[in-house]
């Protein structure tokens, strides 16, 4: 079974994450409790991947309204707290998407009504997920070959979800199978998902992973007979247009140079239909790409680009794995197949 990387207890409320910055040298979980920290939680990575944020917001937003609870401005307040979980990471779709539909909830006027409610759900959500994930693994397992070897960047594994990952789905679900895939990993600068995360928890699942650098992924691609690449999304605008880890753009690229195909793997979730080609990269500090793992290795003080996403064109892309199948990244069977916000 993967790796699980929050905890929420419904009786005790006690919310508690995989510390995600300290792998894979230290597997330490901390007990997240005050918004200030949550927040913090999300902008460093401690928690991180697109759905892992949603659920862990909702849980947040769930212990906010029970301590909100016997507030006179319960809405406006918990709107707030809404508003600023939204705020943390502003390219990930699903943190919206499931605040949104949390705040939403229409189960009448009293407050502690509302609160439980809240909480039953963000709970449902979660444990409702697993089978979502599984069912893109089983997806993913029709189009890429047994045997082969596949490329990833980034984690979109179990623990940036709630079982199984996205983009690692195949492998886990193949392993259940006895269907073996050699993953190569792309580190992934400047924070080494890949070479922290990716690698982390393929690796204590058994599945044969190798490590490369993300300069390497052409040689890599040319030399290792690479058959697929897959990858996960933070979001997929209603054309098709990708948002994933930056980097994703140029395996994209690779992929249709080298003639293979170039899968994207999320949820309904992932989409959001009222987007286009424009979707906002979130600018993270320059102190990650002048630093490796905390030690300096650039010029001090020099001018940084620091995008942590880019956007893949649906043209790029040979399907979108979700849980109601390989989907043509074509607008009009976006719209056809996916519901907008799932979480309603
Ligand atoms: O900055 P991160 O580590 O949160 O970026 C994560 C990714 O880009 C993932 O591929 C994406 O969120 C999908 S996770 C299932």
């Amino acid at each position: 079974m993967s790796v699980q990387s929050i905890h929420f207890d419904a009786d005790t409320e006690v919310l508690t994450i995989l510390d995600q910055t300290l792998l894979p040298q230290e597997e330490r979980y901390v007990e997240v409790l005050t918004l200030e920290q949550a927040e913090q939680a999300i902008k460093s990575l401690q928690v991180r991947g697109a759905p892992a944020i949603a659920y862990f917001g909702a849980f947040v937003l769930a212990k906010e309204a029970s301590r909100l609870q016997d507030n006179p401005y319960f809405h406006l307040q918990l709107n707030q707290v809404g508003q600023r979980l939204i705020a943390t990471r502003p390219t990930a779709v699903n943190l919206q998407h499931v605040i949104e539909s949390l705040l939403r909830l229409n189960v009448g006027e009293d407050f502690e009504q509302i609160a439980k409610a809240i909480k039953q759900r963000a709970i449902e959500i979660f444990e409702q997920d697993v089978a979502t994930y599984r069912t893109i693994g089983e997806h993913a397992l029709t189009v890429l070959p047994a045997g082969g070897n596949v490329l990833t960047i980034c984690n979109a594994g179990a623990i940036a979800t709630s079982r199984y990952g996205t983009a690692l789905a195949p492998f886990y679900v193949g392993k259940e199978r006895g269907i073996p895939f050699r993953v190569f990993a792309s580190e992934t600068r400047p924070l080494l998902q890949g070479a922290r995360l990716t690698v982390w928890e393929l690796d204590r699942a058994d599945i044969d992973v190798t490590l490369i650098t993300d300069n390497m992924a052409a040689w890599t691609i040319q030399t290792k007979q690479i058959d697929a690449i897959i990858v996960g999304a933070d979001r997929i605008t209603r054309t098709g247009h990708t948002a994933n880890k930056i980097g994703t753009l140029q395996l994209a690229i690779l992929a249709k140079h080298y003639g293979i195909p170039f899968y994207v793997a999320a949820p309904h979730s992932t989409f959001d239909l009222e987007a286009d080609d424009t979707i906002q990269i979130e600018e993270r500090d320059a102190h990650e790409v002048t630093h490796i793992g905390g030690h300096p290795t650039a010029l001090v003080g020099i001018t940084v680009f620091n995008p942590a996403f880019d956007v893949t064109p649906p043209e790029l892309i040979t399907g979108l794995i979700t849980e109601t199948g390989v989907l043509e990244p074509t607008e009009s069977v976006i719209v056809e197949h996916v519901g907008g916000n799932t979480y309603v």
